[in-house]
């Protein structure tokens, strides 16, 4: 494989934990706040792949309002609309992964750009990343606004290819989602796969090229992948 010349990392769930949101949904439903968060996360995936499929761009944050709406109703939560929107307003302030500052620093100190390539809206990746003070270890934070489809799209992975200007085989993308790993494997990055949680890769006829535990492991696989290749 090719030496690594910039890394390009997915949001959700990848740098920041997704379920920050369970304290605040659990707040106000006490002892249901992680069982919210998984079927809110879920819902919100998969209207972005229907909408995708639809023809039908909406900007993540919409995404994210209308899973909520059918979390609720299916739960047969009472949320009104302040409480709806506070909810929400949780996922323009999620928590990064604890290591994940340290490992973006080593990243850039072995002078790699570094990216993020989201499905998230413009305002929603700056909101997040501002948020969590970590924007200065990012060269480019890219949103697929620019294209109004979602990731797994092939469309949305062209995105950073263009806007790091390297070939795809040069650029390492890292996501814990297998899907979207599985979509930027398809589309010829070199790719990791950060299993936090002891997860089943997805079965979409892609494997990763490595799998770590968390982002701290990744510096040492970049370096080692350039020696070798
Ligand atoms: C993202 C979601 C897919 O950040 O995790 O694009």
């Amino acid at each position: 494989m090719k030496a690594v010349k910039a890394v390009v990392f997915d949001l959700y769930g990848t740098l920041y934990d997704v379920h920050s949101v369970a304290g605040r949904c659990g707040e106000r439903f006490p002892g249901r706040g992680l069982e919210i968060s998984l079927l809110w996360r879920q819902k919100q995936l998969e209207y972005t792949w229907l909408r995708t499929l639809m023809g039908q761009y909406i900007s993540f944050e919409q995404a994210t309002e209308q899973a909520l709406d059918y979390v609720a109703a299916h739960l047969k939560l009472s949320l009104p609309p302040e409480a709806h929107a506070e909810l929400c307003n949780e996922y323009l302030r999620l928590r990064p992964y604890p290591e994940a500052d340290a490992a973006l620093s080593a990243l850039r100190a072995r002078g790699l750009p570094l990216a993020i390539l989201s499905n998230g809206s413009v305002f929603s990746i700056h909101s997040v990343v501002e948020h969590s003070r970590l924007a200065h270890q990012f060269d480019h934070l890219i949103s697929v606004e620019a294209v109004k489809m979602f990731k797994p799209h092939t469309s949305v992975y062209e995105l950073a290819e263009r806007t790091l200007g390297f070939a795809r085989d040069e650029i390492l993308f890292v996501s814990s989602n297998s899907w979207d790993a599985s979509g930027a494997r398809h589309f010829g990055y070199q790719v990791c796969w950060v299993n936090r949680f002891g997860n089943t890769f997805d079965r979409l006829g892609q494997t990763p090229h490595y799998t770590v535990a968390s982002l701290d492991e990744l510096p040492e696989r970049v370096s080692a992948a350039a020696v070798a290749s």
